[in-house]
């Protein structure tokens, strides 16, 4: 391809199937992948099992800002070309992606102390370029400056289904209501929260794809990606 390297952005709704375009542009281009929402996951996994967030729900703010300079995210590279996330040095991928977390985590996402640490560890994984980062605040707060920003939506439906679909692939114990619920929670979370709320970035590419198949996707940000690069000739 090409030996520029730019920044590229997706951002959208939760399950709106943006992290699975970006992890496989990324391994087609060669550029690196970073899954933002995991880190929010991780912080929040590391409040649940450390007492920070209790039975109800409830965040002990100053106990979570004073444990966060403690908490270290990182991404461990798998054979198969995905990426686990760690929390402290252990792989805590599947933890993250269970309900527990993600009925947690947007109230976590939305503390000011929270995004500042996130948002300063994402800009230095992007300080060289050749990267893709899904979220949803990348082209808006972390890289405004990013040659390609996409926003992604679909239904709250059709996000359920896919998550519900998913959750049930793994053997996850869930129902369909369950999911369509905190799909819906976390959108109204995301969208009101003050501090760096999810919405699209003046300069950003919308992408509906709640009727493609996953290789019309795959092809579409392809050809977004080309076109980013003809720009910058
Ligand atoms: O994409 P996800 O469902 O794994 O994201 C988990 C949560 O983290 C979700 O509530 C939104 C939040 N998040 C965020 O606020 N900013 C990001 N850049 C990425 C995720």
């Amino acid at each position: 391809m090409s030996d520029k390297k730019i920044i590229i952005a997706i951002d959208g709704y939760s399950s709106s199937g943006k992290s699975t375009m970006a992890r496989r542009l990324a391994a087609k281009i060669g550029y690196r992948y970073i899954d933002s929402g995991a880190m929010y996951r991780a912080v929040t996994l590391f409040a649940l099992d450390n007492g920070i967030i209790a039975p109800d729900g409830t965040i002990d703010r100053y106990a979570l800002d004073k444990a966060l300079p403690s908490i270290k995210i990182d991404f461990r590279p798998m054979p198969d070309g995905s990426q686990h996330t760690l929390l402290n040095g252990h792989d805590v991928e599947t933890e993250i992606r269970q309900l527990r977390v993600s009925d947690n985590v947007s109230p976590v996402a939305a503390i000011k102390e929270v995004r500042k640490a996130l948002t300063a560890l994402q800009r230095e994984l992007g300080q060289e370029k050749g990267i893709v980062m899904d979220g949803r605040d990348i082209g808006t707060t972390v890289f405004p400056e990013a040659e390609l920003k996409i926003f992604v939506n679909a239904s709250a439906e059709t996000r359920a289904r896919r998550r519900f679909l998913e959750m049930c692939e793994k053997g996850d114990n869930v129902n369909y209501e369950e999911v369509l619920a905190n799909v819906v929670r976390r959108d109204h979370i995301d969208e009101t929260r003050e501090e760096s709320p999810l919405h699209r970035a003046d300069d950003a590419i919308d992408l509906d794809n709640s009727v493609m198949t996953l290789d019309e996707q795959n092809d579409w940000l392809e050809r977004q990606y080309k076109s980013a690069l003809d720009k910058l000739q």
